[in-house]
């Protein structure tokens, strides 16, 4: 029966980590693969989260079944730190998932049942993932404008201008924060503009929250999800704890739906539950464990606040840091559009063949959209990484 299936190509991002393992030059630089590094090119266990997982393996009795929703106190505390008060817990329903992207997937799952066909709106460019990742769950796809290449901004007007035509009742995919891949993010005057127009013409808003403390802090990264649930009946988070907990592989995310009444909320939940039951049954438990200790002791919570603070101080350094190299080694070419942005990524905003000549001559790795991640920089590779860039353009 196999013999049936053709091989598919391998992950773009996944071909470049391995390019970047067999290249043998001393000076190589990656800046492909989506996670945080320390300075050292470490991603390390954070210390709040070893403190958290000696807490859970002393004082864990049980191993037994939680259900499909995973943890309830995970839930509640995960559920507060989306939404802060700004909704009544009793209009939400949210659910423990196996990383942001398990939270996709069900959300996906929910909408269908919900809305045969539905449409979803991603923004264009978006990340990776999410059109097959939820195309596969049967909701069609398109794109609205975001990312102007040329002006390095956000193409607001025809963002609005496209939203704006859209019919009732269809979804708005948006990045809560640190837009992936262009690390370009809504102002708060844009977030206000897009929940007025969401809430007029009826579109559901659908957030993804994958970096939450990377942009702003904890409380301001969730700035245009506590505006929306002030302003829209019924809206869809996801979020991930992978990169601002660093529990990657442990899968740990959460899934939320915002209903307009209690009994709408208890019947989703009915759903999403019964979803999971028919596809992993239920979340692991381990992450979510170590999330929910951290999060429900005050100390251990400002001990992971400071580690989120130093993650993004570091990003933000090092953003700094290049553009100011750049200006230093390439005067003639303005990238401070670098210096704006969020997170972890953004365009260096160069050609397809500069990114293969700056792996070829340089041993630099970037994906072919030139888009970096910021954390591979460091003190130590910056000027190289500068002076390569240089010598591309
Ligand atoms: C925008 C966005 N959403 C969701 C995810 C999913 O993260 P995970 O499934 O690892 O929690 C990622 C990961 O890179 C992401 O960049």
């Amino acid at each position: 029966m196999f013999d049936s299936l053709n091989a598919l190509p391998s992950d773009a991002i996944l071909r470049l980590i391995a390019e970047h393992a067999n290249d043998a030059r001393s000076n190589t630089v990656d800046l492909g693969v989506g996670v945080y590094r320390t300075e050292d090119g470490e991603t390390p266990v954070l210390k709040s989260v070893k403190a958290a997982e000696r807490q859970v393996l002393e004082t864990q009795t049980t191993k037994t079944y939680l259900g499909s929703g995973g943890d309830p106190e995970f839930n509640a505390l995960i559920q507060k730190l989306t939404f802060g008060d700004e909704v009544a817990a009793e209009r939400v329903m949210t659910l423990q998932a196996p990383g942001g992207s398990g939270a996709l997937r069900v959300a996906a799952g929910v909408i269908s049942r919900a809305r045969e066909n539905a449409t979803v709106w991603h923004s264009d460019p978006t990340w990776a993932n999410h059109v097959p990742l939820l195309a596969g769950a049967g909701l069609t796809l398109k794109p609205y404008p975001y990312y102007d290449a040329e002006a390095r901004t956000i193409r607001f007007e025809q963002m609005l201008e496209t939203l704006s035509q859209a019919p009732e009742g269809d979804i708005v995919l948006l990045h809560g924060c640190c837009h992936n891949p262009t690390g370009m993010d809504l102002s708060r005057e844009q977030w206000q503009a897009v929940a007025e127009l969401l809430a007029s013409r009826k579109l559901l808003p659908f957030v993804d929250l994958a970096y939450q403390g990377f942009a702003e802090g904890i409380e301001e990264d969730a700035y245009g999800i506590r505006l929306l649930a002030g302003m829209v009946p019924e809206m869809v988070v996801a979020t991930s704890c992978s990169k601002n907990f660093a529990l990657y592989r442990d899968r740990v995310g959460s899934l939320s739906i915002v209903t307009s009444n209690a009994k709408t909320a208890g019947i989703v939940r009915s759903q999403a539950h019964n979803l999971v039951r028919t596809m992993y049954s239920m979340p692991p438990d381990h992450g979510a464990a170590v999330v929910r200790t951290i999060l429900g002791d005050a100390e251990q919570r400002a001990n992971w606040v400071n580690e989120v603070k130093e993650m993004r101080e570091r990003l933000q350094a090092m953003r700094t840091g290049l553009v100011a190299k750049l200006r230093d080694k390439a005067p003639d070419h303005d990238f401070s559009h670098i210096e704006r942005a969020n997170g972890m990524f953004c365009f260096v905003g160069i050609s397809e063949e500069q990114v293969e000549q700056l792996k070829k001559d340089c041993g630099v790795y970037m994906v072919g959209s030139s888009r970096i991640n910021v954390a591979g920089i460091t003190p130590g590779n910056v000027d190289y990484l500068a002076e390569s860039i240089a010598s591309v353009l």
